[in-house]
């Protein structure tokens, strides 16, 4: 089992690297769970201005960095988004990048990990109701860091409830993505 943890900024300097290596470095002490960070900056993707809707494509997208980007995002059985909130919202780069595929996220897991000046809260809220649109499972347990306080010039500074808060994400996220692999294995689908 694989999962995904996407780095949701491409901004030169962002804090979403800083924080996708605490996800993993806290993750990974799961057993028998494979966890990767997913730099969205190196895939360099498009605006997508494709004629073709992604979810009509069968895979076959106009553009190379495109189909990299669904290759690897198919190579995940779940995913950890991180983001930060941009403008009350999610980061427009991310979105653009989900927008671009469709079936590799069809069905699968997810979980997040949010910052901003109110935790990112905000942005959390509105990617659950767009990974709806894929049947995504979302897991319940979120984590939201304070920009204010836990993140300084020599990087986290974190609350101490952070990594029993991001341990309980991973275990919901990890025994939700068994299910549904194995439901799929049962039914002999692929996804
Ligand atoms: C375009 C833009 C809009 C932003 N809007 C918000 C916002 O609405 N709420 C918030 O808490 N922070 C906002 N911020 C501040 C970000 O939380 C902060 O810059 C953070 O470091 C961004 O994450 P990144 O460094 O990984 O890109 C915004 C930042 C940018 C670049």
């Amino acid at each position: 089992m694989k999962i995904g943890i996407i780095v949701g900024s491409v901004r030169q300097g962002r804090a979403a690297s800083a924080v996708a290596q605490w996800v993993k470095s806290v993750a990974e002490r799961t057993e028998d769970v494979t966890f990767e960070v997913v730099e969205l900056s190196e895939f360099d993707l498009p605006l997508l201005t494709s004629a073709t809707v992604p979810g009509m494509a069968n895979r076959a997208y106009d553009d190379e960095r495109v189909v990299r980007w669904g290759q690897a995002i198919d190579s995940y059985d779940g995913f950890i988004f991180v983001t930060p909130e941009y403008n009350h919202s999610i980061p427009g780069a991310f979105k653009n990048a989900f927008d671009s595929l469709a079936p590799e996220w069809m069905g699968k897991t997810v979980g997040f990990v949010s910052y901003g000046a109110g935790n990112g809260v905000r942005a959390v809220e509105h990617w659950r109701t767009i990974v709806a649109n894929f049947q995504m499972h979302a897991v319940r347990q979120q984590v939201s860091l304070s920009l204010f306080t836990e993140f300084g010039d020599n990087g986290l500074q974190l609350e101490e409830r952070r990594e029993g808060e991001l341990t309980t994400l991973v275990e919901q996220l990890t025994d939700a993505t068994r299910k549904f692999v194995l439901a799929d294995e049962l039914a002999g689908a692929t996804r």
